[in-house]
Formats: structure tokens, sequence, C-alpha cells
């Protein structure tokens, strides 16, 4: 049977990063793990401070959306301290690593569908949100949150079941959060240590995107646009070629396929 507990010690025992992870605040059930987190940076906590919980009770996605976050999700949100200079790929890293972990722990391989999304056969398993707090250029605090349904029976949630899946779910046995969240949060040092000593992970996010060469829809704003998600650019920002021919550059936005 996999042992499903979470605990800050659980977490933190013999964890191989430098900082990432080397400070965990766990609690059962918080409203939402960003609001801690956004509490605990602004009181100066150490940068890879990471809060997580078994349960949300309001749970939130980008764009102001609703993030359900039932028990058998993981939910956690990390404090970093980046460069301004990094914010743009911080979305790349923090895909990246959901990528990168489910696949060491799973065996299954996810993609990224633009700009955060992490999908498993076309349905979302995992969802991204970056909270940056930035004052006079420069970055006081930057919080990754990170939702992830690891077992979580989707014939439970009729709401979501059309567009999200679970590891549980793609696998049919239980997943271990403790192995993914250990697993993510050492991907994230990796990639983090990788951007801050000047690398890049630009080519490896594009390469993963689901996203490129489909006929998409893409709700930004008040308004929607159509066309074929051309490609993506180093800021992070997606190029769309509109119907007109035009090419168009989304930064903030949420795309839905027309056709395969
Ligand atoms: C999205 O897909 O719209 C983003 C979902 C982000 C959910 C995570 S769960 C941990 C952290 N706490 C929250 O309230 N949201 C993020």
């Amino acid at each position: 049977m996999v042992e499903d507990n979470l605990s800050s010690e659980l977490v933190t025992k013999g964890l191989s990063t430098r900082f990432v992870g080397q400070r965990v605040i766990y609690r059962s059930q918080l409203t939402s793990t960003m609001k801690l987190a956004r509490e605990q940076a602004r009181q100066g906590v150490a940068e890879g401070t990471v809060i997580i919980t078994d349960k949300q009770t309001a749970g939130r996605g980008r764009i102001n959306r609703v993030w359900l976050s039932p028990k058998g999700n993981l939910a956690v949100s990390i404090i970093l301290r980046p460069e301004l200079t990094h914010l743009p790929s911080l979305i790349m890293l923090a895909s990246l690593a959901v990528v990168h972990s489910i696949n060491k722990v799973t065996g299954l391989n996810p993609q990224i569908k633009w700009p955060n999304d992490v999908l498993i056969n076309d349905k979302k398993v995992s969802g991204i949100l970056i909270e940056n707090d930035v004052k006079a250029n420069k970055v006081n605090h930057t919080i990754i949150g990170i939702g992830v349904n690891i077992n979580l029976k989707l014939t439970d949630f009729p709401e979501i079941q059309a567009i999200a899946t679970s590891l549980s779910d793609e696998l049919g046995k239980k997943v271990s959060r403790l192995s993914v969240l250990r697993s993510l949060l050492a991907e994230i040092e990796r990639l983090y240590l990788v951007l801050t000593g000047g690398g890049c992970i630009y080519e490896e996010w594009r390469d993963n995107m689901l996203t490129l060469g489909k006929k998409v829809r893409v709700e930004t704003g008040d308004s929607i646009l159509e066309g074929v998600a051309e490609s993506v650019d180093r800021d992070g920002s997606l190029c769309l070629r509109g119907v007109d021919g035009g090419l168009i550059k989304i930064v903030v936005g949420d795309v839905t396929r027309t056709t395969q």
C-alpha cells in the first residue's frame, strides 16, 4: 500500500537540495497555500521555504479561477527571491519541474499546454500559479504555487471529469504524494540553479509544448483570438498566427484547441 501522509519531517529528511524544501511548513488544511506563503514571505523567511497542505478550502487558479483541492491533491507553494530578469523563466521552470517529477516517479509522459498547464492524454493533471511581489524593479519575493491531481478519482468530481485527470486514474493505482513532492522540489532547485548560473531552459520548455502547430482559440482579457499556435517566445509569450495571417503575441491567456 502507498503511504500517503505528509509532514515537514517526511519532506525534508535526506532531501538532497541546498535550499528548496529545507524548511517546510505543513498544515492539514488551509484556505490556500498561496495566502500563508505570502504572509511568510513578507516576514522574510528563507528562500526555498515551502508550504504544503492536504486540503485547501479556497484554492485559487490562474485568471482568478477556483482550484479544486480536496484530499488526494498535492498543494504546494514555494517561496523564491529571484532576480527580475529571471521572472519570465519561472513559468518554464515550474512546468518543466512538474513534467520531470511526474515522469520520474510514475513513468508517465506529461506535456505542457501554454503557458504552464500540465496535461496527460489531453487532460489537465497539474496547474501552476505564480505571484510576484516587485517594487522599484526589485523582486521582494516570488511564490510558485503548484497543484497536482495525484490520488483523485475523477468520477467523484463530475464538474471537471471531462477536462482533468489524476496520476492514480492514469495508472490505476495510488501514487505517493511524498515521492512526487520531493522529486518536484529537487527539480525546481536544479532548474533554478541552471537559470541563476546563466543557463537557459527555454528550448526544453518549448520542446515539451503540446500547443504548438495546433489550431487554437485563446481567451485573453475580454477578447477571444483564433489561429495557429506558431511558437513561444523566450519571454514566455505565445505567438499566434491569426486567421488574417498576422502574428499576435499573447502574454496572458487561456488556450483551447479547436482541432488536432
Ligand atoms: C491553474 O491551473 O489555474 C493554477 C492552479 C494552481 C493551484 C495551486 S495549488 C497550490 C497553490 N495554492 C493555490 O490556491 N493555488 C496554487
